[in-house]
Formats: structure tokens, sequence, C-alpha cells
């Protein structure tokens, strides 16, 4: 027996929804074969497109199987093919695509024993391994789909939030490594109560416009002034793209995840496209290569 899964990327945060909105990217992913063996254990037997460690606990998918495996315990073994598409350090949840995968697959080939918020809690291991903090904000959108946020991670809660109809994305992924642990080391500790309210009340409107599929709301409330400001010193024309982007239609523009890659929200795919052309056209002045790409939110 053996599955084959497409593993999406995600863009976490959202803007003002650090560590606990996200949403999934359906044109961008990894693939994976997860196939059942006779043989107990778990076996991580090809990597294509990046060059990551066989070893299975060196390796987000293998520590996120191995956890789920040795709770199961069940009367078989796994072997695990990663076909990777996602640059790791990219900023689109690379690490917690792999993670996701391995456990969705064998959960899938075991018949379904666990639920979508018990997938997570072992992705949660792997993601742990490549991040060095337990975030569920990229691995929730990978496995549920669509807008989640992550209302705690002990207990591990997730929330999904419902996409307005006519929501996509696009994105850009400059060629540049960030790593989450360093972007995170960035961000102080304490936050200025002036801050905390602005952000959480852009929190909440931002989730209120998404049921309310208020285009308007969503974009008053995508401003993130706790991560960004610190953050956008690593990308390079970040304010500048950022601007032109709003200037051309987008409800709103900011880091996906930790960076590098940014991402903008627009009402309907031809703004969608046009905001895409105003990413090639700012990046374009710069060295650094980079793709961009424009998704639906699904
Ligand atoms: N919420 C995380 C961060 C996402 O911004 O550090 C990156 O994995």
């Amino acid at each position: 027996t053996a599955i084959k899964i497409f593993s999406p990327a995600t863009v976490a945060n959202v803007g003002c929804g650090f560590d606990v909105l996200g949403f999934c990217l359906d044109t961008i992913g990894d693939e994976m074969l997860i196939r059942k063996t006779t043989a107990k254990g778990i076996k991580i037997t090809k990597i294509e497109g990046f060059d990551l460690p066989y070893d299975v606990k060196e390796n987000v998918a293998g520590i996120s199987a191995l956890a789920m495996y040795e709770d199961l315990k069940p009367n078989c073994g796994f072997e695990i093919e990663i076909y990777k598409k996602i640059k790791p350090g990219s900023g689109i949840g690379s690490s917690s695509a792999s993670a996701a995968g391995s456990v969705f697959g064998i959960n899938a080939i075991l018949g379904f024993p666990l639920n979508k918020t018990e997938l997570t809690f072992y992705a949660m291991k792997g993601e742990a391994f490549a991040s060095k903090s337990e975030h569920a904000d990229n691995l929730a959108p990978a496995i549920f789909g669509g807008f989640t946020l992550v209302k705690s991670t002990h207990p591990l809660r997730i929330l999904e939030l419902p996409t307005p109809k006519n929501l996509y994305a696009t994105l850009i992924h400059p060629q540049i490594e960030i790593k989450t642990s360093e972007a995170r080391a960035l961000l102080p500790d304490k936050l200025k109560l002036s801050s905390a309210i602005r952000q959480w009340a852009n929190i909440g409107s931002l989730v209120h416009g998404l049921h309310t599929s208020d285009y308007e709301l969503i974009k008053e409330s995508m401003t993130d002034v706790v991560a960004e400001p610190y953050r956008k010193e690593l990308i390079p024309y970040f304010d500048k793209l950022k601007a032109a982007v709003l200037k051309a239609g987008a409800l709103g523009c900011a880091i996906s995840g930790s960076g590098p890659s940014i991402f903008a929200l627009s009402k309907g795919k031809k703004t969608a496209k046009i905001v895409e052309q105003v990413m090639n056209h700012v990046y374009s002045e710069s060295d650094i290569p980079f793709e961009t790409y424009v998704s639906k939110i699904n």
C-alpha cells in the first residue's frame, strides 16, 4: 500500500496574526510518497529537490512520523519519499509541508485513526526541531486547508476560519534564505501596550472580515506592528514593494511567516495578477533571483 500526497505551502501570520493565523496556498507544495512496509520502523528512502538529511531523527518529516509511530505502535513500518518543491527557509512553510505530509500520509494508510488536530500535534514535533519553537500557524493550514487560527498550542486548539469567495494571494519569493529561528531572535520580548492594542484590534477585525467577507475591513486590519518593523530589514525592497502593491489595489501586504517571501491579499484574480506584475517590476531592479505566484486560497 502506498499513498501520494500534495503537501501545500502556507502563509503564516497573515500580517497581524503572529503565530496564530495562517492560510493554505493551493498552487505550491511538495509531493510525498508514503509506503507501508512489513519491516517495522520509519525510513526516508528518497529526497529530491533539496539536500536534506535522510536520518529520520534529523529530518522534519521523519521526526513527526516517528513521534506518531511511537504512540500508535502499528504492526508495520513506513517508507517516506520526499519530492521537495518548497525551498527551505523561503517563508512559505517548507518544514511544515514536510511535517504535515508524513503524518497525513501515515494516518491515511492506517485508516484515519487520528483527527486533524492530533495530526497537527505530531507534526509540531518536526516543526519544533526546524524552527526551535513549537508553533502551528503553518501546520494548521497545511493540514486543515483555508484559513486557520491556532487558539492555543498547549493544549492544541485550532479554529477553521471561512475564506471569502474572491480572495486571492500573490506571493513573491526572493531567493535569499532567512532562518525562522534567527528571525524570531530579532523580536523583543516586551511589547508596548499601545502596540498590543493595535495588534489585537487588527486580529479581531481581520477574523471578523473573513467571516463577513468584508474586503474593506480585511484591508484595514492586516497591519502588523509586532514583527514586521523588526524583520523587514532582512528583506531587500520590502517597503518599496509593499507601497507599490498597495497602490496597485491589494488589500494588504506583509511578510509571509518569517520571510523572505512577501504576500499580498487581493479581491479578485485580476487584481492579484496586477499585483504580481508590480512585484515583478519592483524586484527586477534588484539582482536577487525571485519567483512569483498567484493562488486562490482554499
Ligand atoms: N509564526 C512564525 C514566525 C512563522 O513568524 O516566526 C514562521 O514559521
